[in-house]
């Protein structure tokens, strides 16, 4: 120990005579003298590193699934991956639970173990043309809804308004995938889409909950509080932003407040698809519902946004709103494979709340899976 210490204290010391002009080594007061040159260059001399090739899963910083943090809001960062990961960590409108804000580092917790191929898509995302990035979480300030919102909106727009890349005769936005954060999250991305496609997204949202309640429920009293995790959809589809007619929910089964909330959904131009229609329809009947609702795959343009509420709170208790008699997590992975074929451009995980979670991270893990999955499929889709 002691030898250890007198060691790094000499290398201090050796690192001040190279760096300075003095080389006084009694400036520093009870430093042992270092006698000469020579054993100076003995401190410096390294071994040679046999560069490991193998690092366990478990190990280093939480990225999304170990990919490589690009500091992509910077001025000079390269804008060239075709795919970007950002966190969202937005929960101020939610109307039971809050602790989504964890959400983005609990799902890069859960998706250590993710690196390889998938074996039912048939690619290998993280081997393969296109290049991803984690860019780490849009800046969020908590006090205010109004400019939380208006960052999340700035900042992805920002990503995916980018200027043409190299080779690029025109600019084509990477492909997003956001971590939330709550559903409210979901209106400023969809502004942002809209903005970066010139055209509203064919939303297919999986959520126990259809999200498009009027403000007017939740007895609104400011500007602010028009916007919650329960509208952003009622929000989105009053400005344009979710194609009338060929976006849907998937999974519905809470109670509502009257049948008018039926009637509103419908009128603001989405299908509906529920929970239960899986024991007539099984899972292989909800995908052809979907592509049904959706049309030809060669024309879509396809916004995914997955409430992880969408699944039984027995295997994802973490979140805000828990709704019993929920997608089994086998059903839900199998049922987002059926949207192989379609133009995938953007997906989100949102309402994961880490902190209602088992120890054994059951919801940190479905949501990173179920991002995976998605990933897999951009990745083939796109595949030159
Ligand atoms: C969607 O289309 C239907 C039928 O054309 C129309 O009645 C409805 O107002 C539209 N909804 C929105 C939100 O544009």
């Amino acid at each position: 120990m002691r030898k250890t210490i007198f060691s790094s204290l000499a290398l201090v010391g050796a690192l001040a005579s190279v760096s300075t002009a003095h080389g006084d080594y009694e400036e520093y007061g009870q430093m042992p003298i270092v006698s000469g040159p020579s054993e100076i260059t003995n401190l410096f001399e390294r071994p040679i590193l046999e560069k490991d090739t193998y690092v366990p899963s478990f190990a280093g910083i939480s990225t999304f699934a170990h990919l490589p943090y690009r500091q992509c809001w910077e001025e000079g960062s390269a804008d060239d991956y075709d795919i970007a990961v950002i966190g969202a960590p937005y929960d101020i409108g939610v109307t039971f639970r809050t602790g989504a804000r964890f959400g983005p580092s609990a799902i890069r917790e859960g998706s250590k173990r993710i690196k390889g191929y998938n074996m039912e898509v048939g690619i290998n995302p993280f081997r393969s043309w296109a290049s991803m990035v984690d860019c780490g979480d849009v800046p969020f300030e908590p006090f205010s809804s109004e400019h939380a919102m208006k960052q999340i909106e700035d900042y992805t727009k920002y990503l995916l308004l980018r200027p043409p890349q190299i080779g690029e005769s025109e600019s084509k936005p990477p492909r997003l995938i956001t971590l939330g954060g709550d559903h409210t999250i979901l209106l400023p991305v969809l502004r942002s889409m809209r903005a970066a496609y010139n055209k509203p997204v064919q939303v297919i949202h999986f959520d126990s909950h259809v999200d498009t309640w009027a403000p007017e429920i939740y007895n609104v009293k400011s500007q602010q509080s028009k916007y919650n995790h329960g509208n952003p959809l009622y929000h989105a589809a009053k400005e344009g932003l979710v194609a009338n007619g060929t976006s849907m929910h998937v999974g519905i089964r809470s109670s509502l407040y009257d049948e008018d909330d039926v009637a509103r959904d419908i009128a603001l131009g989405f299908n509906i698809i529920k929970a239960n229609d899986i024991f007539k329809l099984g899972v292989d009947g909800i995908v052809e519902r979907m592509h049904e609702i959706l049309g030809p795959a060669e024309d879509s343009l396809v916004y995914l946004s997955i409430d992880i509420d969408v699944i039984d709170p027995s295997m994802a208790p973490a979140t805000g709103t828990p709704e019993t008699g929920g997608f089994l997590t086998r059903e839900m992975r199998y049922i987002l494979r059926g949207l192989k074929d379609y133009n995938l451009v953007g997906m989100d995980v949102v309402e994961v709340a880490p902190a209602y979670d088992t120890q054994a991270q059951l919801t940190s893990f479905l949501a990173a899976d179920l991002i995976y999955e998605v990933m897999s499929m951009m990745v083939k889709s796109g595949e030159q």
